[in-house]
């Protein structure tokens, strides 16, 4: 008779203490001890038992010296400072140069005595480095790849009530780089304890699959594992409920099954839905299967599937998305955010997703590994299509079980259509690359038959049947020699798609090459990789190549690392169509320009040019108007008919004033844009995301900070220092300006402009209340704000 426990997952996230840099760890199961490093009575010198140290008559948990109190996803990484020495490692250029290191985590942690005999385990969702994890001296075991989950079964080596306090201690060793990428280093996604019964759904225990939809009706196969972890057969009723978007169940199943002891049984549940609503980008249904496992009428087990009901094909002239073509108009993208660096709260993903979405993206390319759980959720209730990438052609154990554990994770993501074998790995057109890629895509397609498999690939497409191994073959720059164009024609059955493309670079608000200081100038091509072409090339390569598929522009958003053109000074990337803050760059308007219906018109550059008057300055207009009239200071510069996915060009010899833009449609005016040479910086701005957020400690609202002049104009140039006060149940979580050569601290109380513009990151604290942010700078008028932070939902 089983004992009768429901499922709780809780946040782990809280009441951690980080001591960066390495201590020693032993861990003390060995002969003639009892095991454990919290047993005071087994006290032993040096750190290793300090941190999980326990005092016997109180019962107090001493904080270490040197240790600071984080809060989960952390990254400690981002609080280091960008310093130019080889000695970091090998390319500490390509990751941002900041030192990397080991850092050792610990948390203490009550479980109440009647939690004994349930199956208690530990998740983290991602620890950047290799991580090893001690529970109470015990070792748990080491992980080696920071964008996979691990899970450990703590059951057995818990204290449970009077037995005392429980100690976890995870140490990281970040100096291992996976990429060459700014990639951070920590418990940097969230954790999670969880307490079920013996008897529950495995872990990433169910799959749910639509085998054949119409509009009357879809066929839903679900495929539940249940895991018996008592000692004895148990009988249940397996029951497949499935909820509608409203709430309203619309399939039920219910089957009684004998799982034998210490085994695992897979259940298929067939069910239906009658007129199923679809997911799609632009309607992004979602529908619930909840799984209850019932023994003698009392629920023991329950667990929440999210899906979706679509249809995906991929064929030689395109992606059909539930019978219809569409095109893919994706960006690829690397984690890190201003100031939080890989760590970031589920509102600043959420924040990034909104902006790509804003911009008219309808796909994703989680580049390269694979993302945070809460993204793909976000994904699903968004509507963006993902391309879930796997990080390395890597077939040894280790490699198979981060993509099984990838696939088993994420299969019933409606928006993921690709799984994304590797990325430009050197071994692609080679003969031990295809037999490493054909293992790994066959893992794929046990795990999940529905949807393809895809190599990202920057050279060999025609080599040694390396193409072959999967179904989509992704063209990484394939514009380069007509790649893409000329194996279309010579491969009559490949399936393409553009994986990646433009690799463009330019820094938000600069107009000048500026080698010095690392900017690149926003007038797209000026400096172009060799690999690389614009984001309107990339963009037209697939309008006119719709056997392409779609396009997946290298990146949404710039990034710590990869300065290129240029080194040290400069430390970020340049490639985004917004900056490390989310703040667009002028392409960001090109691309909306294409990607939306909304009527737009975007002039750049700004208009303060200063004492060059008379001097012809380029000006550049995005619109997705038939024609464009440019005027400054009332006086018509001409009309001109719009360049079909492109942008329009005029010389102007500059004079202070209004540079105005009008674009037409059929005769009809449907955009006006207006530039204006703007005063001197008078007064500050805040403009925040959001005015409410959730009082539960992780919440974050993103306060764009702009420098005015009195009109109210933001100062294109203005690169005032900006100092942050707050008041209320919340604190600074971080700063960031998107200048690419920057080295301020992002976690700081301070951070300069760059370019008009700077972004202030608050958090929320467990308390509701008001949160009054004040920003002041010499000689500029302060500006105030207040977030309500609202009770937890
Ligand atoms: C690609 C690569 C990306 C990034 C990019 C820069 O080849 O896949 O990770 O390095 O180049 O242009």
């Amino acid at each position: 008779m089983p004992l009768q426990f429901a499922r709780d997952k809780e946040s782990f996230d809280r009441d951690w203490f980080f001591h960066k840099g390495d201590i020693p760890i032993k861990y003390a199961v060995k002969a003639g001890m009892t095991g454990g490093i919290t047993d005071c009575g087994k006290r032993e010198e040096g750190d290793w038992l300090e941190i999980a140290y326990v005092d016997k008559d109180t019962g107090d948990v001493p904080i270490p010296q040197d240790w600071q109190r984080v809060q989960i996803p952390h990254d400690w990484v981002v609080e280091g400072s960008a310093v130019n020495d080889p000695n970091l490692g090998s390319r500490p250029g390509s990751h941002g140069y900041l030192p990397t290191g080991v850092g050792v985590y610990r948390k203490m942690f009550a479980m109440p005595s009647d939690d004994l005999g349930k199956k208690i385990t530990v998740h983290f969702d991602g620890v950047m480095g290799v991580s090893t994890v001690w529970l109470n001296g015990h070792l748990l075991g080491t992980h080696e790849s920071g964008y996979t989950e691990v899970h450990y079964d703590i059951s057995d080596k818990i204290r449970y009530g009077d037995e005392g306090l429980n100690a976890i201690v995870v140490k990281v060793d970040a100096n291992r780089y996976e990429g060459w990428w700014y990639e951070g280093g920590g418990i940097y996604r969230h954790t999670w304890l969880q307490k079920t019964d013996c008897l529950h759904v495995a872990h990433s225990g169910t799959y749910v699959t639509t085998p054949r939809v119409s509009e009357e009706s879809a066929d839903v196969v679900v495929r539940t594992i249940i895991h018996n972890e008592y000692e004895q057969d148990q009988t249940c009723e397996l029951r497949s409920t499935i909820v509608n978007n409203h709430g309203v169940g619309v399939a039920k199943f219910t089957e009684t099954i004998t799982v034998p002891w210490l085994d695992q049984m897979e259940i298929e549940h067939k069910l239906s839905i009658a007129a199923p609503q679809l997911w799609s980008p632009e309607c992004p249904n979602l529908y619930r299967l909840n799984t209850e496992v019932i023994v003698n009428g009392q629920q023991v087990d329950s667990y929440e599937t999210m899906f979706g009901v679509r249809t995906i094909a991929f064929t030689r002239d395109g992606f059909i998305l539930n019978g219809r073509p569409t095109l893919i108009k994706g960006t690829c993208n690397h984690q890190d955010f201003a100031g939080v660096g890989v760590a970031l709260p589920d509102a600043v993903i959420a924040y990034k997703l909104q902006l790509l979405k804003e911009m008219g993206c309808n796909a994703y390319r989680s580049a390269h590994h694979p993302p945070t759980p809460e993204l793909l959720d976000m994904c699903d209730r968004l509507g963006l299509l993902v391309v879930d990438e796997n990080r390395l052609l890597d077939s040894s154990p280790n490699g198979i079980a981060d993509l099984q554990n990838l696939i088993r994770r994420d299969r019933n993501h409606p928006s993921i259509i690709i799984w994304c074998m590797e990325n430009e790995e050197i071994l692609e057109g080679k003969t031990t690359g295809a037999r490493i890629l054909r293992s790994l895509a066959n893992v794929t397609r046990k795990l999940d038959p529905t949807r393809p498999t895809m190599a990202a690939m920057n050279h060999g497409w025609n080599g040694e049947g390396y193409s072959d191994q999967v179904d989509i073959v992704g063209y990484n720059y394939g514009q380069r020699n007509q790649q893409d164009i000329n194996d279309h024609a010579a491969y009559p059955s490949r399936i393409m798609l553009g994986s990646e493309s433009a690799s463009s670079t330019t820094t938000r608000g600069i107009y000048e090459l500026d080698a010095e200081r690392g900017y690149c100038p926003a007038y797209e091509g000026i400096y172009m990789p060799s690999w690389s072409c614009t984001v309107e090339q990339a963009w037209n390569d697939v309008v006119n190549n719709p056997f392409l598929t779609g396009v997946f522009l290298w990146t949404g958003f710039d990034y710590r690392g990869e300065p290129t053109p240029y080194s040290w000074p400069c430390v970020n990337s340049h490639f985004g169509i917004m900056d490390t803050c989310g703040f667009p760059k002028d392409v960001y308007y090109y691309l909306k320009s294409v990607w939306t219906p909304e009527p737009l018109i975007h002039i750049m550059p700004h208009w303060n040019w200063g004492d060059r008057i008379g001097e012809l300055i380029d000006v550049w207009v995005y619109t997705n108007g038939e024609q464009v009239e440019l005027a400054l200071n009332g006086r018509s510069l001409g009309m001109k008919p719009m360049v079909q996915a492109g942008h329009l060009t005029w010389q102007v010899p500059y004079e202070p004033g209004e540079l105005s833009a009008i674009a037409r449609q059929d005769g009809q005016i449907i955009a006006v844009k207006r530039v204006q040479t703007t005063g001197t910086p008078a007064v500050l701005h805040m403009e925040p995301d959001r005015r409410i957020i959730q009082a539960d400690g992780t919440d974050v609202c993103l306060v764009k900070v702009s420098i005015r002049d009195e009109r109210g104009n933001v100062v294109p140039t203005a690169d005032q220092e900006v100092m942050f006060a707050v008041e209320g149940p919340g604190a600074i979580l971080g700063v960031g300006n998107g200048n690419p050569s920057s080295h301020e601290p992002d976690k700081a109380n301070r951070r300069r402009a760059f370019n008009g513009y700077c972004l202030l990151l608050i958090q929320s604290s467990l308390l509701a209340g008001e949160i009054v942010v004040t920003a002041t700078s010499t000689g500029l008028a302060a500006a105030k704000l207040a977030i309500l932070a609202g009770p937890a939902a």
